[in-house]
């Protein structure tokens, strides 16, 4: 199978939180931007993330207001409108709620480069979504009729938009996904020395009514890195025997 090499980059507190209030503690700020250091560090082309970190970082909620009526069919087939961008943001978003006004993600900090947008899809989504992405110019797949396979979504990756390393971040939804189908050949955890102490917020890898709990899988240590301010970061490779 043709498929990029995958690396889950994540930040968690010391109990395996992903959010919480720990993220509010004034010394996680610093572990944020080594975060984004040590994303720009892999020098990969391309990172994923789930509907909810979509819309929490970058479209901020924003509803389109699509017009259903006088929109012919569009087959369910992939639109790539851009297959030589420098970098690329693949939005899982299977029924098509992301409130996309622009083609790319500008630049936010001196780490990222501006990413075109690709949206992962179901053949659920609405015709009207589909001739919203074309009009503005975003690239899109389809993962499955009614449920994502992340095996092919990955494959298509490969072979539409040549991505050989994919930086999958988050959240534990989409993480758990993928380590549900055996994807996740690279763990990058960046350990904060914060216990966030909830036991209601989501964590590194999650399970949830679209998915089957995976079997555990093993892990062997590849590189550990002392931060300052006693944080740490973890390389861990997948054990495949
Ligand atoms: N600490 C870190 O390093 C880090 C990194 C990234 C994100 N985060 C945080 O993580 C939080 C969000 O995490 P989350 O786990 O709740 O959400 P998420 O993984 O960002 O998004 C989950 C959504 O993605 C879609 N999805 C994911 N897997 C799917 C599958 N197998 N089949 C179908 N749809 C799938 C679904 O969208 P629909 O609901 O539309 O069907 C699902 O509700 C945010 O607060 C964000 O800030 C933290």
């Amino acid at each position: 199978m043709e498929r990029p090499y995958i690396i889950c980059h994540m930040a968690t507190s010391l109990d395996g939180k992903i959010i919480g209030d720990y993220l509010k503690v004034e010394r996680a700020a610093v572990f944020t931007e080594v975060y984004e250091e040590i994303h720009e560090r892999y020098g990969s082309k391309a990172w994923m993330c789930g509907r909810v970190t979509m819309e929490e970082h970058f479209t901020f909620g924003h509803k389109l207001d699509l017009k259903h009526e006088d929109i012919l069919p569009i087959p369910r087939t992939d639109y790539v409108a851009n297959k030589n961008a420098e970098s690329y943001a693949i939005a899982v978003d299977p029924s098509g709620k992301l409130g996309w006004t622009e083609n790319s993600i500008e630049s936010w900090n001196e780490h990222r480069t501006d990413d075109h947008i690709v949206e992962v899809l179901t053949e659920q989504v609405s015709d009207a979504y589909l001739a919203h992405l074309r009009k503005i110019g975003i690239s899109y797949i389809f993962g499955g009729k009614e449920h994502l396979n992340f095996t092919v979504v990955v494959q298509k990756l490969k072979s539409l938009f040549s991505i050989d390393k994919l930086m999958l971040e988050g959240g534990g939804f989409l993480n758990g996904s993928f380590l549900n189908e055996g994807l996740i050949d690279e763990l990058s955890l960046l350990l904060v020395p914060i216990a966030d102490g909830a036991s209601n917020s989501v964590t590194l890898f999650e399970t949830s009514s679209f998915l089957n709990k995976a079997n555990p899988v093993n892990f062997s240590l590849k590189a550990l890195e002392k931060l300052d301010d006693s944080g740490l970061w973890i390389r861990y490779v997948t054990k495949r025997d």
